[in-house]
C-alpha cells in the first residue's frame, strides 16, 4: 500500500484506518510516531481544511510539512512531473498533492519513491470521505444499512462517496439533474464493491424518492474548482436540488446533514439547514485532522 490516490487504494484497510483515526482522536497512540519525517504538500488549487489539517497533523505526530504552491515550484514553469517526483523523493518521506488533473497525480505517484496522498483532484477526494465516515460513525453509531443521500453535482466528493459507502455497507443514492451523471469508471468499480457487500447504489433525478428514509443528507457546491466556466448554467440546473428545511423534513427525523465545505449558503444549502441542529459540518471538518493523521501514520510510519 504505497499511495492513496483513490478510495480503492484502501479498500482492504478502510476499517483499520478508521479505527486508528478513532484511537488517534482519543489520544491513544504513542508520542511523536512521525518524529523526523517530512511531508511535501503541493497545491495547484486553493484550500483551507486540507492544507491546515495536514500541516497541523504532521506537527502533532512529531514531523513537519512543507507547503509548496505549484506557482512557486519549477513545476509551474514547466519542469516535468516525473522529475519533480524523483527530486522530492530524495528530500521528503511523503508527498501530498491537490491537483487539477487526476492523471497528473498518477504520473507523480508513478515516479515517486515515497508515498503519494491525494488531497483532491477532479476525480476523487479520498481524505474527505474518510473523515466523513468517521463523522457518520460518531453520530449514527455505525455504517451497515445506513442510507446516505447525496444531493447535487456528480463530482470528486460524490465519486469518492460512491466508492467508500459500499465498502462499509452504506446504501448510497445520488440525486441530481439527469444530465449530470457519475463518472463511468467510478460507477463500474462502485457497483462491483456493492454487489460483493450486498449494498445498494441508486442514481436518480427524483428528489422525493431519493430523500425518503435517508439517515444522512450530504451536499457539495454546484460549481467545483475548475467548473467556473459553466457557472451560470449549473446554478440554473441545480436550483431544484437545493437542500433546504422542506427537503430535510422528508428525510428521517434524526437524519444528519453533511457538507465537505466550503459551502455557499443560499445555493446548494440554506443557512437554516447548515447552521441548524441536524448539521454536523464542523465535526466533519475537524475529523479531517484525525482521519488524515491516521493516513499519515499508516503511510509514513
Ligand atoms: N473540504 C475540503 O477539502 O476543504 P478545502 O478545499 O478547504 O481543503
Ligand atoms: N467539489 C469541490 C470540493 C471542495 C473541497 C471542489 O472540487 O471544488
Amino acid at each position: 500500500m504505497k499511495n492513496l490516490l483513490s478510495v480503492c487504494d484502501i479498500q482492504k484497510d478502510v476499517k483499520n484506518i478508521l479505527e486508528l483515526a478513532e484511537k488517534i482522536k482519543a489520544n491513544e497512540i504513542e508520542d511523536q510516531p512521525l518524529k523526523g519525517k517530512t511531508l511535501a504538500m503541493i497545491f495547484q488549487k486553493a484550500s483551507t481544511r486540507t492544507r491546515v489539517s495536514f500541516d497541523v497533523g504532521m506537527y502533532q505526530l512529531g514531523g513537519r510539512a512543507l507547503f509548496l504552491s505549484s506557482n512557486d515550484l519549477q513545476m509551474g514553469r514547466g519542469e516535468s512531473i516525473s522529475d519533480t517526483a524523483k527530486v522530492l523523493s530524495r528530500f521528503v518521506d511523503g508527498i501530498m498533492i491537490r491537483a487539477i488533473e487526476h492523471s497528473d497525480v498518477e504520473e507523480l505517484a508513478k515516479h515517486s519513491d515515497v508515498p503519494v496522498i491525494s488531497g483532491l483532484t477532479n476525480l476523487e477526494h479520498p481524505c474527505q470521505v474518510l473523515a466523513d465516515m468517521l463523522t457518520i460513525k460518531e453520530h449514527l453509531g455505525g455504517f451497515k444499512g445506513k442510507k446516505l443521500c447525496f444531493v447535487g453535482d456528480c463530482n470528486n466528493v460524490s465519486n469518492s462517496l460512491l466508492l467508500i459507502c459500499p465498502m462499509l455497507e452504506i446504501d448510497i443514492t445520488i440525486v441530481g439533474p439527469e444530465k449530470y451523471k457519475p463518472n463511468k469508471q467510478i460507477m463500474d468499480k462502485a457497483e462491483k464493491i456493492a454487489s460483493k457487500n450486498n449494498s445498494q447504489i441508486t442514481i436518480t433525478s427524483n428528489l422525493n424518492e431519493a430523500i425518503n428514509n435517508a439517515d444522512i443528507v450530504y451536499t457539495d457546491v454546484w460549481v467545483s474548482m475548475g467548473d467556473e466556466k459553466e457557472s451560470s448554467q449549473r446554478l440554473k440546473d441545480f436550483l431544484p436540488y437545493q437542500v433546504n428545511k422542506t427537503l430535510m423534513k422528508k428525510a428521517k427525523k434524526n437524519a444528519i446533514f453533511m457538507h465537505c465545505l466550503p459551502a455557499i449558503r443560499g445555493e446548494e444549502v440554506t443557512s437554516d439547514v447548515i447552521d441548524g441542529p441536524q448539521s454536523v459540518v464542523f465535526d466533519e471538518a475537524e475529523n479531517r485532522l484525525h482521519a488524515q493523521k491516521a493516513i499519515l501514520y499508516y503511510y509514513l510510519k
